[in-house]
């Protein structure tokens, strides 16, 4: 992670000098000097301001459970704007101004690089301009990527409501293993990683006119792969329109990929943004992001504006969202027996995460009168999400990254510095409507010395087997040869080849095998289709299925602050002592006894959702299944064979013992955990060999969802790679068939060692 971004960090670029020299200012701006000291009051003033009201013990408990701006609350919404009214703002927005300029330029090329600032109407104008204007004729579609789900969800929910349709008819979206198009779908929002998967059964994607890959300067790895697919894809398909939408500075690098393409600016209109740092540095982002968001709110009135927050993911926005309930709770309460009048309570915090609930994300876009809105996001409403009437930002300083380590062969999630460039976007989000405050919730100093310029583009980062065996199944015979835009590290990419060899994927020669071939069949990561497939042979692919599915959407079990004890419970009670895949089996075959039951669920501390999107995950990977020809059978009972599946699957994943509650990583020494929530921990002593699900990088290495396995098993399916190793020297020869599994010590052969180290020494 430390080798191949360098090239980033210039400090003399554009960004690094502007953070530095505009810190307190990113736009000059005459009128600034009257906020600027209102801004530094909200902010510098604000210990004693919050010590005023919040700093006495009284009360506290009595209003733990307050609901401040819940969704319960019954306060008016501002009613729905009728189809006039849409259409009037679809006239005011920037890209409405040069819609006739933007078809002519989108006529005359076929590939255009849009740029524009975020909400200036790229996402969901461009679609319904060209729709208009007859780029639907003859059947053909218009495909719209976006680099997040709930994006596609929100942007397609929007359109079809400005084109006045159903949703799932004229306009759809497609993310995967969710379908909500039809025949008659002419303007379909989609994830990039969908596209992709489409361009397996579809080469020359046929059924598009246009595609407009929007949010390019995202660079995810599937954005990063369809541009290389379209290099090709263009020449063969002349009547093929791309279109690049990009709100930051990368455009010139998309031109240049695709010869020199014309760009096209919307001429947008953006306010000034005051930048306040942090004076120290910050320990704990999630109280401090507390603090500043309730000054905001008890120092100014409620129509000064809306308050957007960055943080990481749903833990530290969930945390944030009660922290800030309770915290003005407290001081409502106060405030009410001093008889003073306030408007502490009068808020609506919403967090906004991929994982949640589609009918709860739009809420964000609704505005409750006489309420502030909170929303408290992810890095999705950097670009994706435009939330209007946002005043005050406050941004955490960091994002949840997917971070790869060729040299120890490990995909692991990381809390990262976000780049200057987001950190200018996310502060840019508090100027759209009028000039607006940014709160950085670190110092100037880490600015200028802890963040790169530019994101590391997402392929330079992540293991690359899934994409590889993707590029392998489209034909492309050397992966490395690729016309990538920011080529992978080579020493990542060979990696993720060396692992697809291991797993069975690919021959000496590297070409897809048989298993290889079907795997790339399923939308899934590489361990669980050859999950699948080995269940499938093995005649227990009823329930290997349910354990894909179940590992297929978020957390299935609900743990309630103030319930926490309750819950874990609740949640034991559905252990398998030696497997936390079979007791996800466990739980689903539980919910399926009790009829799919809703109630169940809540009973249980399920989340219902979840369960629910599980079902329908496993219906389609089912059909999926019989299309191919696979055969879906239950083992009934016997449920090591489907231990033995498990195990064949994450062979490359697996860890011994090494003293009381530790494991050590038998490919590469790593000092590993049980997840404290692991149904291990329920069996009394621990297994000696585990299989595990993924490793997530804290404060310490945890693995989480994991399986106890016999070493014989991994014998079997990887005899390549390990070895038993006699215990003591008066062992004698080693007779395998003398001894049962727990009583061997495996460990990886010598070449394999050596490999590791090779690697190890080239990067
Ligand atoms: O893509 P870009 O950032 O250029 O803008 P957009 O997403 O097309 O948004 C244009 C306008 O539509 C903004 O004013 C948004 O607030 C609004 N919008 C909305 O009200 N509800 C949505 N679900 C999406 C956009
Ligand atoms: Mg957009």
């Amino acid at each position: 992670f430390t080798s191949n971004v360098d090239p980033f960090r210039n400090p003399d670029s554009e960004f690094s000098l502007n953070a530095k020299r505009g810190s307190r200012l990113v736009n000059e701006n005459r009128h600034m000097e009257a906020r600027k000291s209102k801004a530094a009051e909200i902010a510098d003033n604000s210990e004693t301001a919050i010590a005023a009201v919040v700093g006495q013990p009284n009360g506290v408990e009595q209003v733990a459970s307050g609901r401040i701006g819940d969704s319960a609350n019954s306060a008016p919404r501002e009613p729905p704007p009728s189809f006039e009214q849409i259409q009037e703002s679809r006239r005011g927005l920037p890209a409405y101004q040069v819609k006739s300029e933007l078809l002519q330029i989108v006529r005359d090329n076929q590939v255009i690089v849009i740029i524009g600032e975020t909400g200036s109407g790229k996402t969901t104008q461009v679609p319904q301009f060209l729709f208009e204007n007859g780029f639907c004729k003859d059947g053909k579609m218009i495909g719209c990527t976006q680099p997040r789900r709930v994006a596609a969800m929100s942007v397609a929910t929007r359109v079809a409501q400005e084109m006045n349709v159903e949703l799932g008819e004229k306009v759809g979206y497609s993310i995967r293993f969710e379908d909500r198009t039809s025949r008659g779908t002419r303007v379909k929002f989609m994830t990039d990683g969908l596209l992709l998967r489409e361009t397996l059964v579809d080469p020359l994607l046929d059924k598009y006119s246009c595609i407009i890959m929007d949010e390019a300067h995202e660079r995810t790895l599937s954005t990063d792969i369809l541009f290389g697919i379209f290099k090709d894809l263009l020449s063969r398909r002349r009547d093929l329109k791309l279109i690049i939408t990009s709100a930051t500075m990368d455009a010139n690098r998309f031109s240049n990929f695709f010869g020199a393409a014309p760009q096209f600016t919307i001429p947008g209109r953006t306010f000034p943004v005051e930048v306040v740092y942090s004076r120290s540095p910050v320990s704990d982002y999630v109280e401090s992001a507390i603090t500043q968001a309730s000054k905001i709110h008890l120092a100014t009135p409620i129509t000064s504006g809306d308050v957007l927050i960055f943080m990481t993911g749903k833990e530290d926005i969930e945390a944030t969202c009660s922290g800030l309930r309770s915290r003005l709770s407290e001081v409502q309460l106060r405030r009410t027996k001093e008889n003073m009048n306030d408007h502490a309570e009068s808020i609506e915090i919403l967090p906004i995460y991929s994982a949640l609930p589609a009918d709860i994300q739009g809420k964000i876009f609704h505005k409750t009168l006489g309420k502030r809105k909170v929303v408290v996001a992810t890095n999705i409403a950097e670009t994706s999400l435009t939330v209007d009437g946002i005043r005050y930002v406050i941004d955490c300083g960091y994002s949840k990254l997917k971070v790869y380590s060729p040299q120890i062969g490990l995909d692991s999630l990381r809390m990262a510095p976000i780049s200057l460039a987001s950190a200018n976007q996310r502060s840019g989000r508090a100027g759209r409507t009028g000039p607006g405050i940014a709160y950085r919730l670190y110092t100037e100093d880490t600015a200028y010395d802890d963040m790169y310029t530019q994101a590391i583009p997402e392929i330079q980062r992540t293991n690359l087997s899934n994409t590889l065996l993707l590029l392998k199944s489209l034909g492309v015979r050397d992966p490395l040869k690729f016309p990538f835009i920011d080529p992978p590290n080579e020493v990542t990419a060979l990696f993720s080849l060396f692992e697809l060899w291991a797993m069975g994927a690919l021959d000496n020669l590297g070409n897809l095998t048989q298993l290889g071939t079907e795997m790339a069949n399923f939308p899934l990561q590489p361990a669980l289709s050859k999950m699948l497939l080995i269940a499938s042979q093995n005649k227990c692919s009823e329930e290997v299925l349910t354990i894909v599915s179940m590992l297929s959407v978020p957390q299935v079990f609900h743990r309630p602050k103030a319930r926490e004890e309750e819950s874990d419970q609740a949640r034991s009670r559905f252990f398998v002592p030696e497997s936390d895949h079979l007791t996800l089996l466990n739980v689903y075959s539980q919910w399926k006894a009790n009829q799919y039951s809703a109630k169940w669920c809540k009973r249980h501390f399920l989340q219902f959702k979840s369960l629910q999107r599980a079902r329908d995950i496993r219906m389609q990977l089912c059909r999926s299944m019989e299309r191919q020809g696979l055969y879906v059978e239950s083992s009934g009972t016997d449920w090591s064979i489907v231990r033995k599946c498990i195990c064949s699957a994450y062979a490359q994943q697996a860890a011994k013992i090494a003293g009381l509650s530790k494991y050590v990583h038998l490919k590469n020494g790593l000092e590993l955990r049980l997840h404290p929530t692991s149904a291990l921990h329920g069996a009394g002593d621990l297994p000696p060999y585990i299989v595990y699900h993924e490793l997530l990088l804290t404060t310490k290495e945890y693995v989480n969802i994991v399986t106890a396995v016999d070493p014989l098993w991994l014998m079997e399916y990887e005899p390549l790679f390990y070895n038993f190793t006699r215990r003591s020297e008066n062992d004698g020869d080693l007779d395998i068939s003398d001894h049962k599994g727990d009583e061997l010590d495996l460990c990886l052969k010598s070449w394999a060692i050596k490999r590791a180290n090779l690697l190890q020494n080239m990067t």
